[in-house]
């Protein structure tokens, strides 16, 4: 835990991570697609966005915190759902949860998550849960059945994901699926020991290779086996008909991950979701994708309060969450910072890169004479408005 604490930034949480985790599973989680011009765009969007500091404005009752869904939150971030954060360290997905609880956010779990919906609401954390629509619908529907049947109400559908993307590094790394065995792969592992013994040992005493908890009993492969089974291949033909769909089936809340045009946000608002979240997929998906940074303030306009937008993709610095609220995002989730926060430090690791992104928030509110996220919504931000016009 104290070394934990020297770790003042999320980069340098970043650091300790890449110590933590083999080569292969780290790319894979802190790298892009492709040429990963849309990771650096991301990156560009935050630095180039200036933010004018105002003065004398008495800042000594300041908070974060919004309110969300109806439920008050005393932060405006919640845990983006990461495939596989089972594999950074020993149920991760539970610690995850846990230092959601903590902070008192919610965690959305993903569809290709190691642990099952089912283990992790054990951790009393307020839980989403993150669709990925597979081609037998009807596998899809059962499992919304599971996730419902844990009192989850709120559901994210991923839609920037009609095929996977091209990730090289993944394959030179044999960290693609299957993961494939190979004797630089072992070497790699090997030489990190803490997470050989911590993680991958106490998954393989426990019940051999891992894989996806949410995969129907029959076709449940492990991660090293080639996802054969075509009913619950990813579907390239997700559609708007889908959202309909889903919309009859689910009763709770709806909500549409990875839209970047706003005259998709338009389209969703009229198919009764409740929200939607503008993201690049943290720059993992389409190269070319622009920053949500960019397309935000359009996109607010455009739905113009009849649905609630929330945003992600590259935050490193509580100025980047700052930056996106102040675009007009209800709340940010956050994919990689918890995620290097849990490879450095378990769920104390996690906490403390909630915790890191929550001071610098509130630090940057105070430097703008903001006392509360409504304020720094109504700030001037020429930054933004040269980006989207
Ligand atoms: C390792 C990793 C796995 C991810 N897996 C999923 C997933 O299963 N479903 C999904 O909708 N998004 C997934 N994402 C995207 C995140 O939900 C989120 O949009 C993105 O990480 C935000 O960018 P950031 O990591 O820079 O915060 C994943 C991201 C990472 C880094």
């Amino acid at each position: 835990m104290a070394a934990l604490q020297t770790c003042l930034n999320i980069d340098e949480l970043r650091l300790r991570a890449r110590r933590f985790l083999p080569r292969g599973l780290f790319e894979y989680i802190d790298r892009g697609t492709e040429d990963e011009t849309a990771l650096r765009r991301l990156r560009d969007s935050f630095e180039q966005a200036e933010l004018t500091p105002r003065v004398l404005v008495d800042c000594s009752e300041r908070h974060a915190g919004v309110t969300l869904f109806g439920r008050d939150r005393p932060l405006p971030f919640v845990i983006a759902p990461t495939a596989a954060a089972g594999l950074v360290r020993y149920d991760g997905e539970v610690l995850l949860a846990r230092a959601a609880r903590a902070a008192g956010i919610p965690f959305c779990v993903s569809t290709q998550s190691i642990t099952s919906i089912e283990a992790i609401a054990e951790a009393g954390a307020e839980l989403w849960f993150q669709l990925y629509v597979w081609r037998d619908r009807s596998l899809t529907h059962a499992l919304l059945d599971r996730v419902a049947a844990c009192g989850v109400d709120t559901l994210i559908l991923t839609v920037d994901t009609a095929v996977s993307p091209k990730r090289e590094y993944n394959r030179h790394n044999g960290f693609n699926v299957p993961v494939t065995p190979s004797l630089r792969g072992a070497l790699d592992v090997a030489r990190h020991p803490a997470w050989l013994g911590g993680v991958l040992l106490r998954l393989l005493a426990e019940g051999g290779w891992p894989g996806y908890a949410h995969y129907p009993p029959q076709f449940r492969t492990r991660i090293t086996d080639a996802a054969s089974h075509d009913p619950i291949r990813l579907c390239d033909g997700v559609s708007w008909d889908d959202v309909a769909e889903l919309r009859r089936r689910w009763q709770g809340r709806l909500i549409l991950k990875g839209v970047l045009a706003p005259e998709d946000a338009l389209r969703a608002g009229g198919t009764g979701v409740e929200a939607i979240v503008v993201s690049n997929h943290g720059g993992r998906n389409l190269d070319s994708a622009p920053a949500p940074l960019a397309v935000l303030p359009r996109i607010v306009d455009a739905v113009g309060g009849r649905m609630t937008v929330l945003a992600d993709s590259g935050v490193r610095r509580g100025s980047d969450a700052a930056k996106l609220l102040a675009a007009g995002a209800a709340a940010v989730l956050l994919g990689r910072a918890p995620l290097f926060g849990l490879a450095a430090g378990g769920q104390a690791g996690a906490e403390h890169a909630l915790a890191i992104l929550w001071d610098e928030l509130e630090r940057t509110m105070a430097l703008l004479g903001c006392r509360t996220v409504a304020d720094l919504r109504s700030i001037s931000f020429p930054g933004i408005d040269a980006q989207s016009s």
